[in-house]
């Protein structure tokens, strides 16, 4: 795992933006972008959408695969996330919404569209990079707590915790669906590099547990420690409950020229 500790939030947009352009250069026009939703990764996803706009990276043929979806909730409404995708993702970074996949939260047969979406993102070949945020109850995509490590895309109920955590976006707490169909920590784990994004006191505790806590399904997030390629990039304060935080400033700052990339 390779933790990079940033000065500031518009730092850690920079950096992860810089590592998630490197692997889509590396995968080539076609590359598949994993995408979650949330505060987190928007300075991300501005960072990339200039660079595209800049012609520093291509996008015009990448493909996009959402984490998660509520389930019963109009893709009209405006925080499904297909239209959060829609306005965050696909149209600042100037994506093809034919290839921008999220998935089916309406759909009348859950389970298939499960194994659809899994399908899906197998035909496209797996997902290159993904990006990720984290909740503060230690989720990545929507996978609660006591979540299988070896999950694929599935239901899951939501928690109380990350219903309240999400209720910011709806008039009230009852308007927050119960319900969510979600990549499942398998499925996340299948991606060939994960670039995950905190910043923020509210994440440190979950950071720390996430990073150097032990590999749990009480944390889900802990799972990437056995991913081969998984990179974490997060401000100071979301860096507060680290023990080693001076051997990953050490490790970033002396990383061998072939591999360093900029701040
Ligand atoms: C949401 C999403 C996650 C996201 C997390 C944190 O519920 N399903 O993919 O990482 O919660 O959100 P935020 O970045 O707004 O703190």
């Amino acid at each position: 795992m390779e933790v990079v500790i940033c000065a500031t939030p518009d730092e850690v947009a920079r950096v992860a933006a810089a590592k998630v352009a490197r692997v889509l250069r590396d995968a080539g026009p076609r590359a598949v972008l994993g995408v979650a939703t949330g505060s987190s990764p928007l300075a991300l996803y501005a960072e990339l959408a200039a660079l595209a706009a800049s012609g520093r990276l291509a996008l015009g043929e990448v493909s996009a695969f959402a984490l998660d979806e509520y389930v019963g909730l109009p893709y009209e409404h405006p925080e499904s996330y297909h239209s959060v995708i829609d306005r965050t993702v696909t149209r600042p970074l100037g994506l093809d919404p034919a290839r921008v996949h999220v998935p089916n939260g309406m759909a009348a047969d859950i389970a298939a569209a499960a194994s659809d979406y899994e399908a899906a993102i197998k035909t496209a070949g797996g997902v290159d990079v993904q990006i990720l945020g984290v909740g503060s109850n230690g989720h990545i995509g929507f996978n609660e707590p006591t979540s299988s490590l070896a999950s694929r895309t599935r239901i899951k109920t939501l928690t109380a915790r990350t219903r309240e955590d999400n209720a910011r976006f709806f008039p009230t707490l009852d308007d927050v669906p119960r319900h969510c169909l979600t990549q499942g920590l398998g499925t996340i784990m299948d991606a060939r590099a994960c670039v995950l994004v905190a910043q923020g006191e509210a994440k440190a505790d979950a950071v720390a547990a996430l990073i150097e806590g032990p590999i749990t399904a009480m944390v889900p997030g802990s799972v990437l420690q056995w991913h081969p390629h998984a990179t974490i990039v997060i401000d100071e304060a979301a860096a507060a409950g680290l023990t080693l935080a001076g051997y990953y400033r050490e490790t970033f700052d002396n990383k061998p020229h072939w591999q360093a990339y900029a701040r």
